[in-house]
């Protein structure tokens, strides 16, 4: 698909077909888009969780303002990223900064990447950190950032309106 044609056509998606999967070689292919993401001195500290099983998918849409929409995805990609990792490289800054920025950038090439395949997603970040990361056996250096439900869907909402250029644009 055209990029800019790809970029406004990508949507949050919350409602996915659950009898119809995601294969491996599609979460592969969305995953290599991941790691080609930009990442501060190329650390890539971005670590990626593919969770199947229907049970961990359930605790973790618990945890996650009970967003029930979660279960029905085949798979769901958490991205998480290494603080101890970015922190040996950047300190605070990499620990506070450089983690979220890396990790976000390997989200939306993951978003686009869906998006280009004909699946859906949604960015889930309102959940519980701990829980997420207790469910995934995660150690504490390791911190879930986002959770990433991916399925196919007949939902086709429509765009939420943007604020215009206008008011999120100043020319210096
Ligand atoms: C950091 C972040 C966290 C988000 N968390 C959630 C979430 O927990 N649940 C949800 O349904 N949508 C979540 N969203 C999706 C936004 O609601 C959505 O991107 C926004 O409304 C614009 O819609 P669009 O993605 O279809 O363009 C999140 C988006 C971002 C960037």
């Amino acid at each position: 698909m055209e990029f800019f044609e790809l970029v406004k056509k990508r949507r949050s998606i919350r409602k996915f077909d659950s009898q119809k999967n995601v294969s491996d070689e599609q979460v592969n292919k969305i995953l290599e888009a991941a790691i080609w993401a930009p990442s501060s001195g190329n650390t890539q500290c971005w670590r990626f969780f593919v969770v199947r099983d229907p049970k961990v998918k359930e605790d973790i849409a618990l945890r996650a303002c009970h967003q029930t929409f979660i279960n029905d995805a085949p798979v769901a990609i958490v991205v998480c990223a290494d603080m101890e990792h970015i922190g040996r490289s950047y300190g605070s800054r990499g620990r506070e900064l450089f983690a979220l920025q890396d990790t976000a950038a390997a989200v939306q090439n993951i978003l686009l990447a869906v998006a280009d395949l004909g699946l859906s997603s949604c960015w889930i970040g309102a959940f519980d950190e701990g829980k997420a990361a207790k469910i995934l056996g995660l150690d504490g250096e390791i911190r879930p950032v986002a959770i990433l439900p991916i399925g196919y869907s007949n939902a086709s909402p429509k765009a939420p309106p943007r604020k215009s250029l206008d008011e999120v644009v100043k020319k210096v």
